[in-house]
C-alpha cells in the first residue's frame, strides 16, 4: 500500500542536507508526536520494529530481574522472549479458543496460584483486542504490556486499545497495517517509561545532544550523547522510513476500512462453511484485522491450506500456536498454568488467510469459489 505520496516523502529525506540525514531526527520527531496524537498517548517512541518495541518496553518498566510475567502460549515467539531476554520468568497461560487470545479465566487462576506476578503481555492476535477493560479489573496495578503488533488502529470503546495499557507495542513491518518496511513504536502515557525507552533505543546514552553532563565524579566537558544512563541497544529508526510512516499514519483510517470490509466479506464466506469455524471479536472493539483467523474443524488443515495456495491464495498458521512446543524454549525456567489444551487445537487446527486492503472483491471472490470445493 505505498503511493507516491510515500516514494517522495523518502526521496525529500535522501535529497536533503546533502544525504546527512539518516539517523533520528525531525522526521522521527514529527512522526512520533503525530503516533501520540491519533493513538490518543502522551507518549510515542519509535523503533526499528515491534520485536525491539516489545524488548525495550518490557525493560523501560524496571521491574526487577526474575519478575513473573503472564504471557499467553500462543503468540508471537518476541513477545515470549521479551519476557526472557530481560531476566524475568514467563508464566504461561493458555488461549480462549474464541479469540486466539490470553484466556482471563486462566489470568484469574494464575494469580491465586502466584499472586506476586508483575505484570502480564496481552497479545491482540491478528489484531483482534483482548478484554484489556476486564484484563485491567483482574491484575489491578499489576502492569500491562500490550503487543498490538498485528492491529494498529483496532478500538475499545471507541478509544485505541493502546490507551488502556501501561505501555503498548506496535509494529510497521511491511506486512502490517502501517508501514515503514521494518519499524514499530512504544506508545505510553508515562514519561518515565518513554524517557527510558529513547536511551534504550540509542545505546543507553543521556540524550542526543551536546549539553554538559553535570555529574560528580565526572570531566567537566563530557557531552550527554557520550554518557550511559542505562544499558541500551541501538534500535533507531531511519529517518526515510518515519518520512514513510508519517504519510501512512495518515491513511491509517483508510486501510482500516478496506480491511473491514474484507473481514466481513470473508466472513460471509466461511460463517457457515461446514469445514471451518470462525472466530468473534468484542461487541465493543473495532479491529483493525491484520488477517482473517479461522479453526479448521477436521484435521486436514494441511491439506486445506495446499488447496488454497495451489491456487495462490496465501494462507499462515497462527504465528507460535503453543510456543512451549517449539525446540527454542525447552530448556527455559517458566512456569505453566494448566494444559495449554487450546494453544494446541490452534497449532493443529488454526489458520490465517488475508484480508490485506488490495484484496479486490473479485479475489474474495475467486477465494470463495476454491472455498466451496473443501
Ligand atoms: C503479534 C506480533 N507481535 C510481534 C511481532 C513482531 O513485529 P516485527 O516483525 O515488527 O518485529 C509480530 C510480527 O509479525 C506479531 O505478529
Amino acid at each position: 500500500m505505498i503511493g507516491l505520496e510515500e516514494v517522495k516523502a523518502v526521496m525529500d529525506v535522501m535529497l536533503s542536507n546533502k544525504g546527512t540525514r539518516w539517523t533520528v531526527g525531525p522526521e522521527s520527531i514529527a512522526f512520533e508526536t503525530e503516533l501520540a496524537t491519533v493513538t490518543g498517548v502522551k507518549r510515542a517512541v519509535v523503533v526499528n520494529s515491534g520485536s525491539s518495541a516489545l524488548l525495550i518496553a518490557t525493560a523501560a518498566l524496571k521491574l526487577p530481574k526474575g519478575s513473573k510475567i503472564l504471557v499467553p502460549a500462543c503468540n508471537f515467539p518476541t513477545a515470549f522472549n521479551a519476557i526472557i531476554q530481560n531476566g524475568h520468568i514467563p508464566v504461561v497461560v493458555d488461549v480462549d479458543l474464541s479469540t486466539f487470545n490470553i484466556s482471563l479465566d486462566e489470568v484469574r487462576e494464575a494469580l491465586v496460584q502466584h499472586p506476586d506476578i508483575a505484570g502480564v503481555i496481552a497479545v491482540n492476535i491478528a489484531g483482534n483486542p483482548v478484554d484489556l477493560i476486564k484484563l485491567r479489573e483482574i491484575v489491578g496495578t499489576r502492569k500491562i504490556i500490550l503487543d498490538d503488533c498485528d492491529g494498529y488502529g483496532t478500538t475499545l470503546n471507541d478509544k485505541f486499545v493502546e490507551t488502556y495499557a501501561d505501555v503498548s507495542c506496535v509494529s510497521f513491518h511491511a506486512a502490517h497495517i502501517i508501514t515503514t518496511g521494518e519499524g514499530g513504536a512504544v506508545l505510553t502515557d508515562d514519561e518515565n517509561i518513554a524517557n527510558r525507552a529513547v536511551k534504550l533505543r540509542e545505546w543507553g546514552r543521556v540524550s542526543g545532544t551536546d549539553k554538559i553532563y553535570d555529574y560528580p565524579g565526572f570531566p567537566v566537558d563530557y557531552k550527554e550523547r557520550y554518557v550511559y544512563e542505562e544499558i541500551g541497544w541501538n534500535m533507531k529508526p531511519l529517518e526515510l522510513q518515519c518520512a514513510m510512516g508519517r504519510v501512512q499514519l495518515r491513511r491509517l483510517q483508510e486501510f482500516k476500512d478496506a480491511r473491514r470490509l474484507n473481514y466481513h466479506r470473508l466472513d460471509k464466506i466461511f460463517v457457515n462453511h461446514r469445514a471451518f469455524t470462525t472466530l468473534g471479536h468484542l461487541p465493543n472493539s473495532d479491529p483493525c484485522w491484520f488477517s482473517f483467523p479461522l479453526m479448521v474443524n477436521g484435521d486436514n488443515r494441511g491439506q486445506i491450506m495446499q488447496t488454497f495456495e495451489d491456487q495462490n491464495i496465501e494462507t499462515r498458521t497462527v504465528f507460535s500456536g503453543n510456543i512451549l512446543k517449539h525446540p527454542a524454549y525447552k530448556d527455559v525456567e517458566l512456569i505453566k498454568i494448566g494444559d495449554m489444551k487450546n494453544a494446541d487445537e490452534i497449532m493443529k487446527r488454526g489458520m490465517f488467510l488475508s484480508c490485506h486492503p488490495s484484496l479486490t472483491p473479485d479475489m474474495i471472490q475467486f477465494i470463495s469459489d476454491v472455498a466451496s470445493k473443501i
